[in-house]
């Protein structure tokens, strides 16, 4: 085996027996708080530079400097065999958060993953639409390797001969201490290249660590207001006026519709892709998209990117795609500058140009079935896996510049992404379609830059359509696919005003959601993300499961500790908590973190650091508001806001304590956010004998201004 020893490193033998690759690293301050070490020669083809990732230095700067988090001589890198060893501390009580999009697990102590953009087939194995190589530690700090590679991670399994802090040796059969898995101190990662660049974001809380990573890549996302209303994908052969009778259905019976999604059949042929109009369903695609921006509803566009021989675009791309095809279309190199300008220039023509809103970037993600195989050679001499693990990003980043170029905002949705991607405007989404499991991935999107939608598509039952729909309202992206079922809003006629009431709540709640999403892109706060990030959750959530498996010496003669796992409740934004239940249940318990929450619907208290179990009924998903938590509310409009429109505010408070919150403001659809064109207005709420006293901080003078007139409203008696 050969060893390299890199001359940036320290090299520091460990005992004249011991193995001596271990090296420690070189670390340099990039931002406040996040620092950067080089192992080897690191790739030049990376996913920050792929995202185009440029961090958000004011936000990063607000935050302020912290010491560095872990003891940097625990931090250790070799290059061995051409691959990257990397080592990073762990203690005994410590969790890890992250790795990606899990579906099924929060903690990620004791797994073994292969961080790989993939379709998710059921397993948390780092196979995922989004497999983000950062990790969060309940410690307080955060590790992200800057790689395109299949990255391979033992988050506290391994454990070495020169261990500080070895385990003891104990007796299986007659000592009840002994377990299949002895305390590993560090986890280990292998990168299948020789080199990789390293970041370490510090705390103080987990939280922070959270941010200044998003921070890193800019900042979060900042939708268009419409972004947030709602969303309805047609069924795949959907004609001209099947949009047009879709939208006025949505008029006539009184349902909220921002965007309409056009699925394969607006294509005259897809898998492989023509990428034009189908000119008999679409015989005057302009018209449609005017007519449709006219009654304030826009229209997204599926597609894949897999370009077929029969489109107009082939014989100019052809001599820029992969040696294999996908579907038998070709694969394009993304990479390759001029290969960009020629498809994003078709994706932008008699499309963008012609008013879309924006793209679904479908089958990005994999799998290894129908994508292109590792052994796919790309003309650029970038590796098959280097494009798998970057393609999502690389789609993502140059529509969105399209729409930069014409300073105009889009929303779309995509089925992969990787690290850098905090700040590209689109959600994630799969066919994988377990309620339970999409509430998990919402929680894990907080921990890997992302955003998910657990999408409502079809469902067997009435009582199944409903509670879908209550956690979709609930997420990044308030939509149905209909894709392939033809569903609507109002397709199990029993519950169709509960339904209806759930879509206007979404857009009651339009003013909160865009404030937490400016807190998102401004301070790299998730809008959506685990209770293990909420302060007063620790010891409250030890309180509902014991943490330990029964050991069968048949059937589970190895098992050990399993972690307890809160993956059924999730924060959405500043002030409140979600508990969605799911088809068949009727009652559920809801862990409160410490200090008062309240019900959203009736302002009454719910509890104060404690498991409370609900039965919410059908019409209710369970929701509360912490103490002093104020939540901006709008009129129930059927479209989103237009810039320079007006909106009354209605300032909801709940609880005792006074309570303050920064309602932000912009044109909701532009980009001269960036040049400062915003604002976060400052309102204030306290209780004063048995009524309140609002306030909310004036119009910044020179900025755009959508608040019209404010009212409070005291939720809790
Ligand atoms: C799937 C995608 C669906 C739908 C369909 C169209 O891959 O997940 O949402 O777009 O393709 O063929």
């Amino acid at each position: 085996m050969k060893v390299f020893f890199k001359v940036c490193f320290f090299v520091s033998l460990l005992s004249s027996s011991a193995i001596t690759y271990a090296q420690q690293l070189n670390w340099t301050l990039v931002e406040p708080g996040i620092w950067k070490a080089v192992a080897g020669k690191p790739d030049a083809f990376d996913l920050l530079k792929t995202a185009g990732a440029v961090p958000y230095h004011a936000g990063l700067l607000e935050m302020g400097d912290v010491v560095f988090p872990v003891a940097k001589a625990d931090i250790s890198a070799a290059i061995v065999d051409g691959k990257t060893y990397l080592r990073f501390p762990l203690e005994k009580n410590e969790q890890l958060y992250g790795f990606g999009l899990n579906f099924q697990t929060v903690h990620q102590r004791g797994k073994i993953l292969t961080l790989h953009v993939d379709n998710y087939a059921g397993k948390d194995d780092g196979h995922t639409h989004c497999p983000t190589p950062f990790y969060v530690s309940s410690k307080g700090y955060g590790v992200f390797i800057n790689s395109a590679r299949y990255i391979k991670v033992y988050a506290g399994t391994s454990v070495r001969v020169d261990s500080k802090a070895a385990p003891l040796i104990q007796d299986r059969n007659l000592d009840k201490n002994w377990t299949s898995h002895p305390y590993s101190d560090a986890v280990d990662m292998l990168i299948p290249a020789d080199g990789a660049e390293i970041y370490i974001f510090g705390g103080p809380t987990t939280m922070d660590a959270v941010r200044r990573y998003n921070l890193l890549n800019g900042g979060g996302c900042l939708p268009p207001r419409w972004g947030l209303g709602f969303t309805q994908r047609m069924q795949r052969l959907t004609d001209a006026n099947g949009v047009a009778e879709e939208a006025k259905a949505f008029e006539d019976k009184g349902y909220p519709l921002d965007f309409i999604g056009l699925e394969p059949g607006w294509q005259s042929k897809s898998y492989p892709c023509t990428f034009e109009w189908d000119k008999t369903r679409f015989p005057d695609p302009k018209g449609l998209v005017q007519n449709m921006l006219h009654k304030g509803i826009r229209i997204n566009l599926w597609t894949n990117p897999y370009v077929s021989p029969q489109a107009p675009v082939y014989p100019l791309i052809k001599s820029y795609t992969s040696s294999h095809t996908v579907w038998n279309g070709a694969v394009v190199d993304l990479s390759l500058p001029a290969a960009r300008k020629i498809f994003f220039g078709e994706l932008e023509k008699n499309k963008v140009d012609i008013g879309i809103s924006g793209y679904k970037m479908d089958e990005v993600d994999g799998g290894d079935t129908y994508l292109w195989p590792d052994v796919a050679i790309f003309p650029s001499g970038h590796s098959a896996e280097q494009l798998r693990q970057t393609y999502g990003l690389m789609m993502q980043r140059y529509i969105t510049e399209l729409y930069h170029n014409r300073n105009q905002r889009t929303y779309g949705l995509v089925r992969a992404s990787n690290g850098g991607g905090s700040a590209l405007p689109y959600v994630i989404y799969n066919d994988y379609y377990n309620h339970q499991d999409f509430i998990t991935a919402l929680i894990n999107s907080g921990f890997s830059g992302v955003l998910w939608t657990p999408e409502v598509r079809a469902s067997k039952t009435a009582e199944e359509w409903v509670r879908r729909f209550q956690s979709n309202i609930f997420s990044p992206m308030a939509m149905i696919n209909a894709w392939s079922s033809g569903t609507k809003p109002w397709t199990f006629p029993e519950v169709a005003d509960q339904v209806k009431q759930l879509a206007n709540l979404r857009m009651q709640m339009m003013p909160y959601w865009y404030s937490e999403f400016a807190k998102y892109h401004y301070q790299g706060i998730p809008p959506f993300r685990a209770m293990n990030l909420e302060p007063g959750f620790q010891g409250v959530e030890v309180a509902k499961e014991p943490g330990k498996k029964k050991v069968d010496l048949e059937e589970n003669p190895y098992e050990d500790i399993t972690a307890k796992e809160v993956k059924d409740q999730y924060m959405a934004g500043e002030n409140i908590l979600v508990a969605p239940m799911f088809t068949g249940q009727t009652t559920r318990t809801v862990i409160l973190p410490k200090g008062k929450w309240y019900d959203f619907y009736t302002g009454k208290l719910a509890g104060d650091g404690q498991v409370i179990t609900v039965t919410p009924g059908l019409d209710k998903i369970p929701v509360y508001v912490k103490d002093g938590g104020i939540i901006p509310m709008m009129p129930a409009m059927l479209h989103a806001p237009k810039a320079g429109d007006k909106v009354a505010i209605e300032v909801r408070y709940y609880g005792e304590k006074s309570g303050t919150y920064r309602l932000y403001d912009d044109d909701g659809e532009t980009f001269n956010y960036e040049k400062g064109q915003y604002s976060f207005r400052d309102i204030k709420v306290q209780r004063l004998n048995g009524s309140i006293k609002g306030s909310i901080s004036d119009a910044v003078a020179g900025k755009p201004n959508t608040i019209g007139k404010v009212t409070f409203k005291m939720m809790t008696e």
